[in-house]
């Protein structure tokens, strides 16, 4: 979607996975879905470093609203647990540098049950949005069927944008449909959406993100070339910090999602999540890689009898990124390749980073081989940029002297 926002993958924080409906503020006051919990996300996005690194989106999801719209027809969010109203969280948040993101779905109820946006309310809740001060609308899809869908979300898209207060749009049309052409129209989403989810909701499992993954990669050739700036394909939130995915797995899911471009929305408790967590999630390199500036989706070049897959994200200035996933269950792997035998045809002279440790190789050559070392369910991932030629000129005349 064409409105200046979102030229990268944005990057934030979403409620759904690690907090679901847990509207019990009773029993469990620091973790049902209230003003609370948006309150200390934001606080800990703007105090803990992630701000900084581009992690501005605080986004309720799900069960935020009263059970019935007002007399006058407008959601509004439930007394209890959000007593000071969305329009203060806004200005909570804003205050602190973030954005406010908020949950909607097209249909005559959300996913949970609460109150879903019929076709002619579209203009109003658009409306109620923007006057609160939101500055991203999830459009979920329960509770409606196809030509409902193929009405309302072009309709949302231009109630937004008739707002005139700039909001991105993420649309879940695609999910609800099957995710593939030809009932998909990925140019049409490329014009009314900022990004789209295209497939199952992810859990805190690692079967769940493998399960993503491997549906990305087979259907690569049709998503890759409709994502870049301002349109993404989401494979849905980042579940690292919470329980089910080890180190290594949690090392795979941001690699991938960064080769992805994929949005970068958070669902996890950041007041308790581990510096070890949180140091992945915070790699200056991978987010560079994450937000290069060409937005090109990357994309699986392989996948061997190993059950090693090599992905590969062009980035600009002739870097690109490569990951080496494994997807064995058995013991660390070495693997050994060149650019070459990727069917990589530059930089001719190159040196290359190892994303999470530092280490660096320099002066490698299209076919010099090198070796990385894979763990069970984990990646190598690698940032190649071109060596200067001039070095190597040096280099060579060197002898002479
Ligand atoms: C759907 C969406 C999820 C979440 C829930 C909320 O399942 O795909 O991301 O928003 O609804 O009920």
């Amino acid at each position: 979607l064409d409105n200046g926002l979102m030229r990268t993958p944005p990057m934030g924080w979403l409620a759904w996975e690690r907090f679901r409906c847990n509207t019990d503020c009773d029993n469990d006051p620091e973790n049902c879905i209230s003003e609370r919990l948006f309150m200390d996300m934001a606080d800990r996005l703007a105090e803990d470093g992630w701000k900084e690194l581009g992690y501005q989106y605080v986004n309720i999801d799900d069960c935020w609203a009263a059970k019935e719209r007002d007399s006058e027809g407008r959601l509004v969010a439930d007394p209890i647990r959000f007593p000071s109203g969305i329009k203060a969280l806004a200005e909570y948040v804003h205050a602190k540098g973030l954005k406010l993101g908020i949950y909607g779905d097209l249909g005559t109820y959300t996913c949970g049950g609460y109150p879903g946006t019929t076709l002619d309310q579209i203009e109003l809740d658009a409306h109620t949005f923007a006057s609160w001060g939101v500055d991203m609308l999830k459009l979920d899809g329960c509770y409606s069927n196809s030509s409902t869908k193929a009405l309302g979300y072009p309709l949302m898209s231009k109630a937004l944008n008739a707002t005139g207060r700039p909001i991105a749009f993420s649309c879940s049309w695609p999910a609800y449909e099957g995710g593939l052409p030809p009932v998909v129209n990925y140019t049409l989403l490329g014009e009314i959406c900022n990004l789209w989810r295209n497939y199952a909701d992810i859990d805190d499992s690692w079967e769940s993100v493998r399960g993503i993954v491997n549906w990305y990669s087979r259907h690569q050739d049709v998503l890759q070339p409709v994502a870049g700036p301002g349109k993404w394909n989401d494979p849905d939130m980042l579940i690292i910090g919470n329980f089910g995915l080890s180190y290594e797995q949690s090392k795979s899911q941001m690699a991938l999602w960064a080769i992805l471009a994929a949005p970068l929305f958070m669902s996890n408790d950041l007041r308790a999540i581990t510096l070890k967590e949180a140091s992945i999630l915070q790699n200056k390199l991978l987010i560079r890689i994450s937000q290069d500036p060409l937005g090109v989706q990357g994309q699986m070049l392989l996948k061997g009898k190993n059950n090693i897959e090599v992905w590969m994200r062009q980035l600009s200035s002739s870097t690109m990124a490569l990951a080496f996933f494994s997807q064995r269950t058995d013991m660390p792997y070495h693997y050994t390749t060149s650019l070459g035998q990727l069917n990589i045809t530059a930089p001719q002279l190159f040196s290359m980073q190892d994303v999470y440790s530092g280490w660096v190789l320099h002066q490698l050559e299209i076919d010099t081989e090198f070796t990385v070392t894979i763990n069970p369910s984990g990646v190598v991932m690698l940032f190649v940029y071109p060596e200067m030629q001039i070095v190597q000129d040096w280099d060579k005349r060197r002898p002479e002297f």
